[in-house]
């Protein structure tokens, strides 16, 4: 099974990238995991641009890495009660050609950590929403970090053991989905090695 990480922030610091490797500590052993970091470079969304020989080169990496995974999982912050302008114009770009887009039928999960008091549920609420009209399939687990500025070990574990075991429960949501919509990217039962 391949998992493609992606975290709202382009920010070095990032609690939404630690949350993301937390997070993928909870995958199954077959899991392929690769945090995906070229946010940064993707330019806006430009329809104009969304053409054969004129989409950006990040673009186009982000749709390919996309269409290659089973399952996306996503880590926001809020900004200014909703969600980055970066990871927004992400999915835009994902969106399209729409129904055949490679976001088009891929199970998502979304989570995120915030250093405020609500773990930056707007922003999870509204990514949920805007991956959903893009076509994804978002599975209905939640998880929203609180006072992340204090919510990581030194080893970037989740310090409180009922966190940590809530953050195993949404992985494994998202886990058994993904076997759902991408059966052959489960364990090889029976499989012959000659
Ligand atoms: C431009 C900006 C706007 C923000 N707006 C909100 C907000 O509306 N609600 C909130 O809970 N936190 C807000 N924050 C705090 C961020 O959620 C917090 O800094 C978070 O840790 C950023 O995520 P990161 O650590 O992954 O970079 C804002 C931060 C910035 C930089």
């Amino acid at each position: 099974m391949r998992v493609i990480g992606i975290a709202g922030s382009l920010r070095a610091g990032s609690y939404n990238a630690k949350l993301l490797d937390a997070a993928a500590q909870a995958l199954p052993a077959d899991a392929d995991y690769r945090r995906w970091a070229g946010l940064a470079d993707v330019p806006f969304y430009n329809a104009d641009r969304d053409e054969p020989g004129l989409i950006p080169v990040a673009a186009e990496e982000l749709r390919a890495v996309v269409a290659g995974a089973d399952g996306l999982l996503f880590a926001t912050p809020e900004y200014n009660g909703s969600i980055p302008g970066g990871l927004k114009n992400a999915v835009d770009w994902l969106s399209r050609p729409f129904g055949a887009s490679a976001l088009s039928g891929k199970t998502v999960a979304v989570i995120g950590a915030g250093t405020g008091r609500f773990g930056g549920v707007w922003a999870q609420a509204e990514l949920r929403k805007a991956l959903g009209i893009a076509g994804a399939r978002v599975v209905d687990a939640e998880f929203a970090l609180p006072g992340a500025a204090e919510a990581f070990d030194a080893d970037g574990q989740l310090s409180d053991f009922g966190r940590a075991e809530e953050l195993t429960d949404v992985v494994a949501a998202f886990v058994g989905e993904v076997r759902v919509s991408a059966p052959e990217s489960g364990p090889r039962v029976g499989a012959v090695v000659s």
